[in-house]
């Protein structure tokens, strides 16, 4: 029987470790959010142990029973840790030594290096598809609020100056069409983390005999490990996970300025829903977009999660260094501000009202036309260049006060007839209808198009 206070190790020194040791090595107090996949590794390896003759029958049931306790004791909040539990490993397997004597077994041919990376991929397998899963789900409110939106217009705009107008749906699947990729880096990650590192050892494999894809296959991993040394220092899949979760979140930020500016006075697009919008403690009048500020802040937590890890890595010599353990508390981090950062932003968005008529006035500026204008003289021969000086000359003269843009084009003899239409406030939908365009044809194609994007994605998440 193990002393409470004896670490996995604690026979080869003499007396107790630091309390300062424990406060900075110990690492159970995160990665027991593995609990479960430790479990299922040790299952696994339990099982591949009974299958090359290394665990009889009886003791990988034995085995198992007690990882059932010890899982069942962990999920309800029953679990004691004992002093000497450094890591999550060290807690199971103790446990599992304490309901039965074959315990003693388990981590036969097996280290907490080999370990700890096939925990880490099966949780993080888990977390990207949760997240994808998450992704989807905003998606699909971009695409009800696009669909809502029928062919509102908005002004679009190239260096936050008004440009040319677009429908309100168009803006708004821009969103939903960057986080397609990110449903793809995420889908990705998780298929480069499928390869397995169990029977690595703690860094050249084991004298034992051994069969890595018995576990794998256990475990549902595509891939087994070509190299033992690589199989427990690499960390790609980590990085890989938490570049597509920045990215996602760079992506969230985005929206999170929009809506930012959307919701200023100035502005005036949106009007926050109360339950995501928040109050000023000295100024009565305020209504806060602090959902959308966090969203657009929360990208530089996730860069950092990113940049922390690499900074990490870099230089590490092979194998195992204990600086790995600095992967799961960053990974955890992103995933968890990700998921906070999405389900908030998927309330904001589905909760707040456009104000449709400011909008579609703000979109029917006739200066927006402008381009539509010199494209109508380009289709009666006039070179774009030209065109582009004639529409410039008639802006200009506008804005110092000639008279309207309107009025000067239907006085203009360069300019057919039908330019004056152009000015009619159905035909700012109308126009701008090649494919991907922001026009209300190109769109309805998109919404389309869409649709069945979110539906293709859904089967691939399962
Ligand atoms: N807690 C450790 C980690 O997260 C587990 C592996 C420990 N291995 C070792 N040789 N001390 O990386």
């Amino acid at each position: 029987m193990v002393d409470s206070h004896d670490t996995l190790w604690q026979q080869r020194f003499d007396g107790d470790s630091a309390e300062a040791l424990r406060a900075l090595n110990d690492s159970l107090p995160f990665d027991r959010r593995m609990f479960r996949e430790d479990i299922a590794g040790s299952r696994a390896h339990a099982k591949m142990l009974a299958a090359v003759g290394l665990l009889t029958g009886d003791e990988c049931d034995s085995i198992c029973e007690a990882l059932d306790i010890v899982e069942n004791e962990m999920a309800d909040g029953r679990f004691v840790a004992a002093i000497g539990d450094e890591d999550i490993h060290t807690a199971v397997e103790r446990r599992v030594t304490e309901l039965t004597p074959a315990g003693a077994k388990l981590h036969t041919g097996r280290s907490r290096n080999d370990q700890v990376a096939t925990d880490l991929r099966l949780w993080t397998r888990g977390a990207l598809s949760d997240v994808a899963e998450a992704v989807l789900g905003f998606q699909q409110t971009l695409l009800h609020r696009a669909v809502e939106a029928g062919e509102t217009l908005m002004p679009g705009y190239t260096h936050l100056q008004q440009a040319q107008p677009v429908l309100l749906a168009h803006h708004l699947l821009a969103h939903g069409w960057a986080l397609t990729r990110d449903v793809d880096r995420l889908m990705e990650a998780k298929r480069r983390g499928d390869v397995s590192p169990l029977g690595a050892g703690a860094l050249a494999g084991s004298s034992l005999p051994l069969d890595p894809s018995f576990t794998a296959a256990e475990l549902g991993f595509g891939e087994v490990f070509d190299n033992s040394l690589d199989a427990v220092s690499d960390r790609d899949f980590v990085v890989d996970a938490l570049y597509a979760l920045a990215m996602l979140g760079l992506h969230l930020s985005r929206i999170g300025e929009e809506l930012v500016i959307w919701s200023s006075a100035e502005f005036g697009f949106v009007e926050l829903d109360d339950a995501y919008a928040t109050g000023s403690s000295m100024l009565p009048q305020k209504k806060n977009p602090d959902v959308a500020e966090l969203a657009r802040a929360k990208a530089g937590r996730l860069i950092g999660c990113l940049t922390g890890l690499m900074t990490t890595l870099k230089g590490l010599p092979l194998s195992y260094a204990k600086d790995l353990q600095e992967d799961k508390e960053p990974l955890f981090d992103a995933v968890d501000t990700v998921r906070l950062t999405l389900a908030a932003l998927n309330g904001l968005i589905a909760t707040l009202r456009f104000d449709v008529e400011r909008l579609q006035d703000l979109a029917s500026s006739p200066y927006a036309m402008a381009a539509d204008l010199a494209e109508v003289l380009v289709t009666h021969g006039t070179p774009f260049r030209e065109a582009h000086a004639v529409v410039a000359g008639l802006v200009r003269r506008s804005l110092e006060g000639e008279g309207s843009l309107a009025d000067l084009v239907a006085a203009d003899e360069r300019l057919p007839a039908e330019a004056e239409a152009l000015f009619e406030a159905a035909a700012f939908a109308e126009r701008r209808n090649t494919a991907g365009a922001g026009g209300a044809g190109a769109v309805a194609a998109q919404v389309k198009k869409f649709r069945s994007r979110l539906n293709t994605d859904a089967t691939r998440l399962g």
